[in-house]
């Protein structure tokens, strides 16, 4: 099968290199606006060299970003070309619109990559649904943010000087802020949560608090009480609806998530009759993730096809049903109602509070206050 692959970045000069020896595919464009002297033969600035050449069956969509990515995607399926994309933030925000498009057309749209970079959670989402009934979905979805909590942990890292380290490795996104501040793993909450529960999520919708504020005093008080910090992405069945929501979160010792070092993913499914089932591997990188989009090309390939439900349900999203205790550090934590509080000490001119049980609303809504007031303010949930 001859492809194309579009955008020559870390992602896709990795599934360049990975294609080399994967059985039936053959790299005959790349895309790109960059020139690399190295490909000159195969090189193009031009997407209609692609879109045009019937020879080309598969297109490898690894430029990032919504568009025009999205125009590239629909137009190469317009044209009966199957599609493969590590492409969270496309896959996230045009979910309906892009399966639509792949059913209209005949052809097949994957992208196992977008969430879980090496690892074929998706796929295996998607398989564990076909006979089962999926409860709850869970994990440590983005490589940049534990890569620099372990190292805070483990080293006593400074956040900026980890985060340049992960950037330097390939795994962090081009703006960063999308890693830290929790919006990366939110688009991979919104696209397993697609997958698990045949639902039609809004990133918007989800309450999502990211890592920006941890301090190296917030996690010496975790190390002290035996707690790890990973960011998490949560959704499940609560009734007739939804919860969904990220949040760094505290794991004891014994918690499989407190052991996930350096870019490492940890992602868990609770399937009525498969129970717990735990994904682990590389989140990020290049070889990883650009290892995983050739698996999907070579899928294609030989007929196996992805095929998420496609009715997609308008669940309700209701996290005032989910609570748990909090870690909340703060400059000024007054607004916090005296029954909630179940211990509070002061850290410098800090206040620390450890919380009673609280609904996530509850507690996403004080983080936004405090963000509206300007204050200065880390939490994370206390898993138990
Ligand atoms: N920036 C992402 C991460 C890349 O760190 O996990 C993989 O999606």
């Amino acid at each position: 099968m001859k492809i194309a692959i579009l955008g020559f970045g870390t992602v896709g000069s990795g599934a360049y290199e990975a294609a080399k020896s994967a059985p039936g595919i053959e790299v005959k464009r790349i895309v790109d606006l960059r020139d690399f002297p190295d490909y000159r033969d195969i090189l193009t600035k031009d997407i209609n060299d692609v879109l045009d050449d019937d020879e080309i069956e598969l297109v490898a969509e690894c430029m990032g970003g919504v568009h025009p990515a999205y125009e590239f995607v629909t137009g190469a399926m317009r044209r009966g070309k199957h599609v493969v994309t590590p492409n969270k933030n496309l896959v996230s925000a045009c979910y309906d619109e892009l399966m639509a498009c792949a059913a209209e057309n005949g052809v097949e749209f994957r992208f196992t990559p977008a969430a879980g970079g090496g690892i074929p959670w998706l796929y295996n989402l998607m398989r564990s649904r076909r006979c089962d009934e999926i409860l709850e979905v869970h994990g440590i979805v983005n490589g940049t943010c534990n890569y620099i909590l372990d190292n805070m942990h483990t080293n006593g890292a400074d956040f900026a000087a980890v985060l340049a380290e992960a950037q330097a490795l390939g795994y962090a996104e081009r703006d960063p802020s999308a890693d830290i501040d929790g919006h990366d793993t939110l688009r991979k909450c919104v696209i397993s949560s697609n997958i698990a529960f045949d639902a039609r999520l809004r990133e918007e919708d989800i309450p999502t608090f990211g890592i920006r504020s941890i301090t190296a005093e917030d996690v010496a008080w975790c190390n002290a009480n035996g707690y790890t910090c990973k960011l998490l992405m949560n959704a499940g069945l609560a009734g007739d609806a939804l919860y969904a929501y990220v949040e760094p979160e505290l794991f004891t010792a014994d918690a499989l998530e407190s052991g996930v070092k350096a870019n490492f993913n940890l992602i868990t499914l609770t399937g009525v009759n498969v129970g717990p089932l735990s994904f682990y591997g590389q989140g990020a990188g290049m070889m990883p993730t650009g290892t995983s989009l050739v698996q999907d090309m070579i899928d294609i390939a030989a007929g196996i096809g992805f095929a998420p439900a496609d009715g997609g349900t308008a669940h309700t999203l209701d996290n005032t049903k989910v609570a748990h205790r909090y870690y909340f550090r703060g400059s000024d934590l007054s607004g916090l109602p005296a029954s909630v509080i179940a211990e509070q000490f002061a850290r410098g001119s800090d206040t620390v509070v450890l919380t009673a049980p609280i609904s996530v609303t509850a507690a996403h809504q004080f983080a936004a206050d405090c963000a509206a007031r300007g204050i200065d303010f880390f939490m994370a949930g206390i898993n138990e």
